[in-house]
Parts: structure tokens; C-alpha cells; sequence
């Protein structure tokens, strides 16, 4: 069985998690959202992982760091995927691999892919592109061939690029939490959507500190209400937009 696990707030890891797994074929999701859906998972040694993880701050998300350490493998196959929004994705690929490699998987394959940056949606806005996804079509391919038989990759290592090597503890997240507006309708979608509980059901348009900014309830807002509107979110957007302005690509890595 190939075990579809991600994590997904305004869609694009899923996107690519989707495409990798439909061309592996039959499939289990495990939309990571969803706290209710982050449970341990005990995977045999015919069975293959897919592993899809935003970037934020360089790392996967926080509330699923947990989660990742309680997947447990038996000499299991692992792909894993970071998506970023186009300013790099650091030590999320290496923080993945050193987990799962500790839990009894081998990681046989590894992508970083760009996406549209979910807090400042102005940066790689539109991906991912053709471009994008006939790169992931291709990763998926060559990793559809790798786990059709284990000697093309048992034994045989993966290397990654080195990352700056920081503590994942030492991102403490962003100051810019959505808020919503006069437009609210009171529906709790996003009391309900929340990855982290921070949206409090009697107040919806308030923001609880422990918001970890990933836009689930921008996302399934019907009404457009919720958005980032604290006081120096338009600059600090502008400045990162102009230091992320190059087009980074997809980066993918096998091993052996
Ligand atoms: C809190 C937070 C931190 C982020 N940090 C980074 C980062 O370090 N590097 C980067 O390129 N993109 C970063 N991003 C952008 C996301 O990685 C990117 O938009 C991703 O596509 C979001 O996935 P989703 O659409 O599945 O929610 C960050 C986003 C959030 C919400």
C-alpha cells in the first residue's frame, strides 16, 4: 500500500502530493490538516510512504513534527517531498530524512518543489505552473520505476545538499496572523479548518498568539473576510517579494 501523507493549508502541497501519488497508484490519504488524521502509522516492508511537507521557516510545520516521529517503517521505502514558496526550503528535506531514516524507512527519493508563498501570495504567484508540474510528472515517473523493485534501491544511499544546519526550535514564527472583518457570517469554517485551535468559536474574527500563519481559514473563508491586515504586513510583503523575485526550480534527488 503507498501511504499519501501530507500536510496542506492553501493546497499546493497537496497538488503535488496528488500528482506523485496517482502516478504510484492505489493510495491512502492522510490529510494532515485535520489533527483528528495525524495518527501513528506502522508501514510493512512492501509498503512505500509518500511524505509531503510545506516549508516553514525552513523546517516542516511545527504540528506535525510529532506526527512525523510516530510513522514507524519495517526497511519501508520513503519519498519525500518540501514545498516552498520560492525562497529556499533549507533543512526541511534533511529534517525528513534524518527523522524517517531514524524510524526504520529508506528514503529512496526527494523533491523540493516551488509553489506560491501562502503568506505573501504575491510571491510565485500562479505555481505551481506547466512548468512545475511536468517537473513533478517527471520525479514521479523515475520514482514509480524505483519502487517497482527494491534492488534499484536497496543499500544505495540518497545525499542532499547540505542546508544551514539551525535548530528547528529556533523558528518561532511569523508575527502576521489573519484576522477577519465586518464580513463575517459567524459560519465557523475557519474555527473548524484550523490546524491549531486558534480561533476562538464565540470571537472568529480574532487570532489566538499560537496561530502558526498557515491560511487555512483565508482558504475557507466563503465570504473573503479573513485576510492579513496587521500593521506592516503590505511592507514586509514588498521587501520579500523583492529578495524572492528570481525563479527558483524544482530540485529532485534519488538514490544510488
Ligand atoms: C509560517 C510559514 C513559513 C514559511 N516559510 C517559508 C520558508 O522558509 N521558505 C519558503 O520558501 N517558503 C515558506 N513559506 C511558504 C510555504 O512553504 C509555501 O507557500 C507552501 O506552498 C505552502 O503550502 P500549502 O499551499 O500546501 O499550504 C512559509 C509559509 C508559512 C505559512
Amino acid at each position: 500500500m503507498i501511504h499519501n501523507v501530507y500536510f496542506s493549508a492553501r493546497g499546493t502541497t497537496k497538488c503535488y502530493a496528488d500528482l506523485l501519488a496517482n502516478v504510484l497508484g492505489n493510495h491512502e490519504d492522510h490529510a494532515w490538516l485535520k489533527e483528528e488524521a495525524r495518527k501513528p502509522l506502522s508501514l510493512g516492508r512492501d509498503d512505500v510512504l509518500v511524505l509531503s511537507m510545506p516549508v516553514y521557516g525552513g523546517f516542516i510545520p511545527a504540528p506535525c513534527l510529532g506526527p512525523v516521529k510516530a510513522l514507524k517503517g519495517d526497511g519501508s521505502a520513503a519519498i519525500i517531498i518540501a514545498v516552498y514558496g520560492n525562497r529556499h526550503y533549507d533543512d526541511a528535506l534533511t529534517q525528513m530524512k534524518d527523522l524517517l531514516e531514524g524510524q526504520g524507512f529508506c528514503v529512496i527519493a526527494a523533491a523540493a518543489f516551488v509553489a506560491g508563498h501562502s503568506i505573501f501570495t504575491s510571491v510565485a504567484k500562479g505555481r505551481p505552473d506547466d512548468v512545475d508540474k511536468q517537473a513533478a510528472s517527471a520525479f514521479a515517473s523515475r520514482c514509480a520505476w524505483l519502487i517497482e523493485d527494491r534492488t534499484r534501491w536497496e543499500g544505495r544511499g540518497l545525499v542532499l545538499p547540505p542546508g544551514p544546519g539551525k535548530d528547528p526550535s529556533s523558528f518561532k514564527g511569523t508575527p502576521f496572523h489573519p484576522t477577519g472583518d465586518g464580513g463575517c457570517t459567524y459560519c465557523l469554517r475557519c474555527v473548524r479548518t484550523c490546524p491549531v485551535h486558534a480561533i476562538d468559536p464565540a470571537v472568529p474574527t480574532r487570532t489566538s498568539d499560537w496561530c502558526i500563519s498557515c491560511g487555512a481559514c483565508i482558504e475557507v473563508c466563503p465570504v473573503h473576510s479573513r485576510a492579513h491586515r496587521a500593521e506592516g504586513f503590505e511592507v514586509a510583503e514588498a521587501a520579500f517579494a523583492s529578495k524572492c523575485a528570481a525563479r527558483r526550480e524544482a530540485e529532485v534527488f534519488f538514490a544510488g
